[in-house]
């Protein structure tokens, strides 16, 4: 018979406790501003939570969906202090929210975000806010996804808004740009700490 070491839990990380008072403050009143309250939506690239708790604390969402592939990508997500384990991320995501979780606020979505969105209606989501690979051609295919996934007064968002070309996610600036210009978009705001927001033109 084999016997397992039994497994300490994971000492409880705050969502917020490796993130900057300044930045956290500047997206709280970027959610304030740009994310609609009471509504349903969707962060892509979670990692261990620090906005979603911001998404969930201003904006009060009738359903949040945390998606990320965790350590279906990796082990070890290289950004930020601390311990870097994707396990330990959701781990803690999961004893984090288990109110919200249980309640059905809360949805955890583990895998790529291409092949999770595609699970959900059209139209059927109200804002989504984009911080996951920064790569040009996976945030483009995410706003082509996401033109049919968002109802058309949505809002589609994120983070790392960088237009200068040896930025290292200048990627997202890219493909934000190229999709509003073939598509009918407009940003509608670029501020402190790279935040973005997009919305259908005509749809103040
Ligand atoms: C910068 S971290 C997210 C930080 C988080 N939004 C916050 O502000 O606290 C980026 C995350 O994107 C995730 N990611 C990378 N590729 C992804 C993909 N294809 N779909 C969804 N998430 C992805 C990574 O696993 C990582 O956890």
């Amino acid at each position: 018979m084999r016997f397992f070491a039994r497994r300490e839990p994971v000492k409880g990380i705050a969502p917020d406790d490796t993130i900057s008072a300044e930045r956290a403050h500047v997206r709280r009143a970027f959610v304030k501003a740009w994310i609609p309250a009471d509504a349903v939506g969707a962060e892509l690239g979670v990692y261990k939570g620090h906005f979603s708790k911001i998404l969930l604390d201003v904006a009060r969402p009738r359903e949040l969906h945390l998606v990320d592939p965790w350590f279906n990508l990796t082990n070890e997500w290289g950004w930020g202090e601390g311990n870097n384990s994707t396990i330990d991320a959701l781990i803690n995501i999961l004893r984090y929210f288990k109110p919200e979780i249980e309640a059905g606020t809360v949805r955890i979505h583990v895998g790529d975000d291409l092949d999770v969105l595609e699970r959900f209606d059209d139209g059927s989501l109200d804002w989504v806010y984009i911080d996951s690979s920064h790569a040009y051609a996976h945030t483009l295919a995410e706003l082509e996804v996401l033109k049919r996934k968002v109802r058309p007064a949505g809002v589609i968002a994120g983070d790392d808004w960088r237009p200068d070309p040896n930025a290292k996610h200048h990627g997202v600036y890219r493909a934000v740009q190229q999709f509003i210009a073939e598509n009918d978009y407009e940003v509608v705001h670029t501020g402190a700490y790279g935040q973005w927001a997009i919305r259908r033109r005509g749809e103040a």
